[in-house]
């Protein structure tokens, strides 16, 4: 299965390439259903899966389902106001696409896929530091024109290491430096070490496609990588290497913060943030935003659900900097919700990742439209203006353990 030249065998069956039409994703669960159908199990295990129990990771979808809208009727809202203004920067609607590692294993368009996607759909993309490209290859997938993007700082191998890194982002013209602070060490992804795909520092796709019977029983998605590797090669680039997050983990201190916030020519965004107290310490030392995040429940299991501390967060730094949120987002009215208690604008991991996997591009084209449209009804329904009219006013919120609405 595994070519010294780092190609992947395909056979025959694997060169029917599934192609499956991004109008076919209609919602995020729908996306997530057809990726499992797409991806090997542990690809698609390593996007889907949380750490240890993935209490975290149920949390923080129930903690929007304890949330009911309060809605105002005959107010003739038709076309409601979805752009906001985060970081010098005006977006046509307010999900950004999060870091995500590994994303060059899911479809051939890659992080450059998604960056072009956030930029056609007016929106922002994170690149993270493990997504398997560098900052100047994605930087050059987008070509002229708008640079929508942010980058994800991880530096395990400390400030030696990211004092030459930010300066290659500066150069390759990224907009904002997101520090993740949630990642001293790696959480426990039990799928993960089921499959055999964590722990190492780096893993590979061709390391992937070692996971035979799984890649076999996934010929399109074989295929397409298969042609992907071949290709790199023929250019001359790098195959598609992906990049784990390091095994040690990416210790940040508050000191590091400020030394980033020192040399970086741009905002930095604290990302990992679970507390008021954390979120002024973000503030103090130099940070023009923060995401309240638990990593989609992939780091502290047990952590709170980012939306239950929302609130807690937003009083600290409310009026000093944008709170940003995500984990847990899957339709446009989870944004909504988020904005009405705070939130400035959110992001999405996994949704775009389901996407990716299906249809490249273009699913995740589909799957930022589908929030858009999303968000445009609920707040008809609700009869609000727009986002920025959001306010704790339009929803009441159920305390944690008192039932919530399942499917
Ligand atoms: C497969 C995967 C890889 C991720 N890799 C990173 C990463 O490299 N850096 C980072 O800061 N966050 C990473 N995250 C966390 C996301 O940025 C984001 O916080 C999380 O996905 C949000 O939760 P959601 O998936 O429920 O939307 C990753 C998430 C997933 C699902």
């Amino acid at each position: 299965m595994d070519l010294p030249n780092g190609a992947v065998r395909v056979d025959a069956r694997a060169r029917r390439e599934v192609r499956v039409d991004p109008s076919r994703i209609t919602s995020v669960a729908e996306a997530r259903r057809l990726a499992a159908r797409v991806l090997p199990r542990a690809l698609f295990d390593y996007i889907d899966g949380a750490a240890d129990d993935e209490l975290t990771m149920v949390r923080n979808e129930e903690a929007f389902r304890r949330v009911s809208f309060r809605p105002r009727m005959a107010t003739a809202t038709s076309e409601p106001r979805l752009g906001v203004e985060l970081l010098g920067r005006t977006l046509s609607l307010p999900v950004l696409l999060a870091p995500c590692g590994l994303a060059v294993a899911v479809h051939p368009d890659g992080p450059g896929g998604v960056a072009r996607a956030a930029r056609a759909r007016g929106t922002v993309s994170v690149l993270s530091a493990v997504a398997g490209v560098s900052p100047e290859q994605v930087g050059a997938a987008l070509g002229g024109g708008e640079r929508p993007l942010w980058y994800q700082l991880y530096a395990p191998g400390g400030r030696a290491e990211w004092e030459p890194l930010v300066d290659r982002v500066a150069a390759a013209g990224y907009e904002a430096l997101m520090v993740t602070v949630d990642t001293p060490a790696l959480g426990n992804r039990e799928r993960d070490r089921r499959n055999g795909i964590s722990g190492s520092m780096h893993a590979s796709v061709r390391g992937a496609a070692l996971l035979a019977a799984q890649v076999a029983a996934r010929p399109g998605w074989a295929a397409r990588m298969g042609r992907a590797l071949v290709a790199s090669r023929r250019q001359g680039t790098d195959g598609p290497t992906v990049g784990l997050v390091a095994a040690g983990g990416s210790p940040f201190t508050w000191d590091d913060v400020a030394a980033l916030a020192e040399r970086w020519d741009g905002p930095v965004v604290v990302k990992g943030i679970l507390s008021g107290p954390d979120a002024r310490r973000a503030l103090d030392a130099g940070a023009a935003a923060v995401v309240v995040s638990n990593h989609g429940g992939r780091q502290l299991d047990g952590a709170p659900a980012t939306l239950d501390v929302l609130p807690e967060v937003v009083a600290e730094v409310a009026g000093a900097m944008p709170v940003l949120l995500d984990s847990g987002v899957r339709r446009g009215g989870d944004v909504a919700k988020a904005m009405a208690l705070g939130a400035a604008a959110v992001l999405v991991g996994r949704p775009y990742l389901y996407a990716l996997a299906v249809a490249g591009q273009a699913g995740v084209e589909r799957l930022v439209g589908l929030f858009r449209s999303d968000l445009v009804r609920t707040l008809v329904l609700l009869g609000c203006p727009g986002v920025d009219a959001l306010g704790p006013e339009w929803v009441t919120v159920a305390p944690e353990g008192s039932g919530t609405v399942r499917r």
